[in-house]
């Protein structure tokens, strides 16, 4: 009998988590106001110091939040080492060797911690994070909703099989962002992220070496970054034209078969998307307008709230 209430109780925390997802009324822009009056000034202060000595450091905090969004929705779930009880996110395929900017969030988190002990989520910060190190490479700003709680736990396989590899075909991206509730629209809004950052050859190198949809100087160039056995972890700009610039460059590319990972050519390929993405191109203005309004989309995919998970003191452990 405790056993079947115990697993309804467990299946109704679900069906909550679950609408949650969606709905997000907990979350709003003045969580903190009282609590940590200071929060977002620390965090943008940390974040353009961090970019100004490494501009990479904008691209990588997006990315860390994407991967933290896109695994068991917005908990900071990404930022948590392995523990005996469980292996984290951290090694995953997608993660492992790839994944940076750990180290300035502690910085920001140990400085909020001086501020406002205890109040402060990691999500929170991460998701303030990611904004702000778009706007630092020029990008568009959003509003970032806050009152995200931090998950006990992470999990390895999760992170393997939700986030989406760069050797995905159009219709499997599709499929990758429509699990996680967006459309084909916000799917090629959200890849312009892509205007910024480095990608290591290992997952581009069958792009280059084989594929045919791809400019022949832009293949030559990049094969020269990248040889065919060796040099995995060689770096190249995902947007060669700007690549610390936040800006439409990542759709003239694609227009022009530049893109650097075969899921980028998938959005112009002689499929559905390439009009979007020459609209894109030749009015950037839509683009941070699309961008935009997707990534306060995704970081609001299934928070904690409320009482659920809790506010870490190191965002690399439970407490
Ligand atoms: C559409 C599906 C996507 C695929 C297949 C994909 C794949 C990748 C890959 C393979 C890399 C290079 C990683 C490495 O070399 O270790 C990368 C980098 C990056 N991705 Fe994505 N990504 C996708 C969508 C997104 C989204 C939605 C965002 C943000 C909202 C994003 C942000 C970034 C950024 C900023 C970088 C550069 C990071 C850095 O330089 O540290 N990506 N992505
Ligand atoms: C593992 O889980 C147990 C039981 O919940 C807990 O007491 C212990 O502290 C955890 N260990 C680590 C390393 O987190
Ligand atoms: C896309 O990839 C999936 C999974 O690998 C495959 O089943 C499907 O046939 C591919 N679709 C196209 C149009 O190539
Ligand atoms: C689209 O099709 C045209 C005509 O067949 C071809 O010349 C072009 O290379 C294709 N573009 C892409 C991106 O595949």
């Amino acid at each position: 009998m405790a056993a079947i209430n115990g697993g309804f109780k467990v299946a109704m925390v679900v069906v909550i988590i679950f609408v949650g997802g969606t709905a997000n009324a907990q979350l709003s822009s003045n969580f903190y106001s009282s609590s940590c009056p200071n929060l977002f000034t620390i965090i943008k202060t940390a974040v353009d110091s961090a970019v100004a000595s490494d501009p990479r450091m904008g691209a990588s905090l997006l990315r860390l939040h994407f991967h933290d969004c896109f695994v068991g929705g917005c908990d900071g779930s990404v930022l948590l080492d392995d523990t005996a009880n469980f292996t984290g996110e951290k090694t995953a395929r997608p993660n492992a060797n790839s994944l940076r900017g750990f180290d300035v969030i502690d910085t920001i988190k140990a400085s909020v911690e001086r501020s406002c002990p205890g109040v402060v989520s990691c999500a929170d910060i991460l998701a303030v994070a990611g904004r702000d190190g778009v706007v630092a490479l020029r990008g568009p700003s959003w509003r970032v909703t806050l009152g995200r709680r931090d998950s006990t736990t992470a999990s390895l396989s999760a992170a393997n099989s939700q986030i989406p590899a760069p050797t995905l075909n159009l219709s499997a991206l599709i499929t990758s962002f429509s699990n996680k509730g967006f459309n084909t629209r916000e799917l090629v809004a959200l890849s312009g992220s892509h205007s910024i950052g480095q990608a290591r050859c290992t997952t581009f190198r069958t792009r280059i070496y084989t594929e045919t949809n791809i400019n022949a100087a832009f293949a030559t160039a990049a094969r020269g970054q990248c040889p065919q056995s060796g040099g995995d972890n060689n770096l190249s700009p995902l947007d060669n034209l700007s690549p610390n610039v936040f800006n439409n460059d990542y759709f003239t590319n694609l227009v022009g078969l530049r893109g650097l990972l075969h899921s980028d050519q998938q959005l112009f390929n002689n499929v559905s998307t390439d009009a979007q993405v020459r609209a894109y191109a030749a009015n950037s203005a839509s683009f941070f307008n699309d961008f935009a309004s997707a990534m306060v989309k995704m970081s609001n995919l299934a928070p904690l709230t409320g009482t659920s998970g809790q506010i870490r003191t190191n965002c690399r452990r439970v407490n």
